[in-house]
């Protein structure tokens, strides 16, 4: 595999070598410009647009499943499961370690100290859902558990020496 890479590395940079070599042999020839030129600004204008369009469309696709909840919302009015949350050196205070699935959970996390990252992993050790927890403010993370069963709460930003113990458990049961 690392060979194949390689050669297709050297290939791919002696045929870049040969197209320079080509463009800086052929500078030096004068051209009738005016015909070429005319053509191809047509044609920039309009991939000029088409890229525009394209990125706007993009754009609109990438962002509608923005995963942010709104921050300002009264989530305790909807009847969801709400958990507050709070990072300290080092360790988890929440509210609650126990929801259900298939009910959306509302973390409302923040710290007593620094910057934390509450990161939110399955039995399998996969980040499921995580959000930066700050001083001074509190971040909404809406997350709806589909799967049951003993979920971490690691930290994902370096927070000082034991960083890597601050562990919590979710439990995740059933509706
Ligand atoms: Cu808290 Cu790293």
């Amino acid at each position: 595999m690392q060979s194949a890479a390689w050669y297709i590395t050297l290939i791919s940079v002696i045929s870049l070598i040969g197209v320079f070599y080509f463009v800086i042999s052929n500078s030096k020839v004068k051209e009738e410009y005016s015909s070429f030129s005319k053509a191809w600004y047509g044609v920039r204008g309009k991939w000029f647009i088409f890229l525009i369009i394209l990125w706007v469309t993009l754009l609109i696709i990438t962002l509608k499943p923005f995963p942010l909840p709104s921050q300002t919302e009264n989530y305790s009015d909807k009847g969801d499961q709400i958990i507050d949350v709070s990072g300290h050196q080092w360790y988890w205070v929440m509210s609650s370690d126990t929801v259900v699935i298939d009910k959306p959970v509302v973390f409302q996390v923040t710290t007593g100290d620094v910057n934390h990252g509450f990161g939110v992993y399955n039995e399998k050790l996969e980040l499921v859902a995580q959000v930066q927890a700050m001083p001074g403010y509190t971040n909404k993370l809406v997350y709806t558990f589909t799967q049951p069963g003993k979920y971490r709460i690691l930290c994902l930003e370096y927070c000082g020496v034991a960083h890597h113990g601050m562990i919590g458990e979710l439990n995740v049961k059933e509706s």
